[in-house]
């Protein structure tokens, strides 16, 4: 039997489209188990116990890559990320995948390997990066090859989620972007996004205001989420550092002080006049990222 445990990530921080992306505190966790033939999944909604499932189809194709096969398996999931809601999910569902064939083929692949499948079948490698290496990390795909970097976070940063009761597609919100984009709109987001690295970095979190400028995704996906610019709003009253779209939404995550101790309080009071309900959930950064489980 093997156990993998995969963090949650929220991707982009605003100006980092498709690039960066960072590993939070909740967990999914997957089991994997040979068995004689066919297939069994445990502790998932009934829509995802079938062969489309994004575990098992992203196991499937890591084992390909392996050359091994195995006669049957047994997966049981124990998920605590909220499922399209921007919170890299279906990254957790691909890592764990791909981790539980590596597991059961006798851990061939390296890290580096594992991502590169699981940046295949996710299509950007934002999500599934953070999840594997765990921190803040920068990814890109030159061609065929996926290349990461971890960047250091300085002390004192609070990650808030502000986490809808409705869910967003990231096809959906994928849709909504523009084809193309301006030669001002492009050096926008470089000049933002390069400044959000060095204040988070160096400390200056006074900067991350302007560093979580975005032109490229969050311009076009707001309308897609009632109240999105009142809530922005809500969490600048409350002396939020910055607010950004987590990936491709509906949750919005926003960055305070460490010592900011009213801010979740007043804010879960204003956001209930809201017609949606926004669960506040306050999290920290997942520095070991997808980790075997023994026992
Ligand atoms: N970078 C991706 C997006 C993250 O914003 O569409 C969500 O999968």
């Amino acid at each position: 039997m093997h156990k993998i445990k995969v963090p949650a990530s929220s991707a982009n921080l605003g100006p980092g489209f498709d690039t960066l992306g960072i590993a939070l505190n909740i967990y999914d966790t997957f089991t994997f188990e040979e068995i004689p033939e066919g297939l069994e999944i445990i502790g998932c909604d009934q829509h995802y116990n079938n062969e489309d499932n994004l575990i098992y189809l992203s196991m499937i194709k890591a084992l390909a890559e392996m050359d091994y096969k195995i006669s049957g398996v047994r997966i049981t999931v124990d998920s605590d990320i909220p499922i399209s809601n921007g919170l890299g999910s279906s990254a957790a569902c691909i890592v764990g995948g791909v981790f539980g064939a590596n597991e059961l083929a006798g851990r061939p692949f390296s890290k580096n390997d594992l991502l590169k499948i699981a940046t295949d079948i996710e299509g950007h490698p934002d999500n599934v990066a953070p999840a594997i290496f765990g921190g803040l990390v920068v990814s890109i795909m030159d061609r065929v090859d996926v290349i990461h970097n971890n960047i250091d976070v300085a002390n004192g940063l609070k990650f808030v989620a502000l986490i809808p009761n409705f869910k967003l597609s990231t096809k959906k919100a994928r849709a909504v972007l523009p084809k193309k984009i301006s030669y001002k709109d492009g050096v926008y987001n470089v000049s933002r996004v390069s400044l959000l690295i060095s204040a988070l970095s160096n400390g200056k979190f006074e900067l991350l205001k302007y560093g979580l400028g975005d032109r490229l995704h969050q311009p076009y996906r707001g309308n897609l989420i009632p109240d999105y610019e009142d809530i922005m709003a809500i969490c600048q009253q409350h002396n939020a550092l910055g607010t950004f779209l987590s990936g491709a939404g509906p949750t919005i995550m926003a960055l305070t002080e460490e010592d900011n101790k009213d801010f979740v309080h007043d804010i879960k009071d204003d956001l209930k006049s809201l017609i949606n309900t926004w669960e506040v959930k306050e999290l920290s950064i997942d520095f070991e990222g997808a980790t075997r489980i023994e026992g």
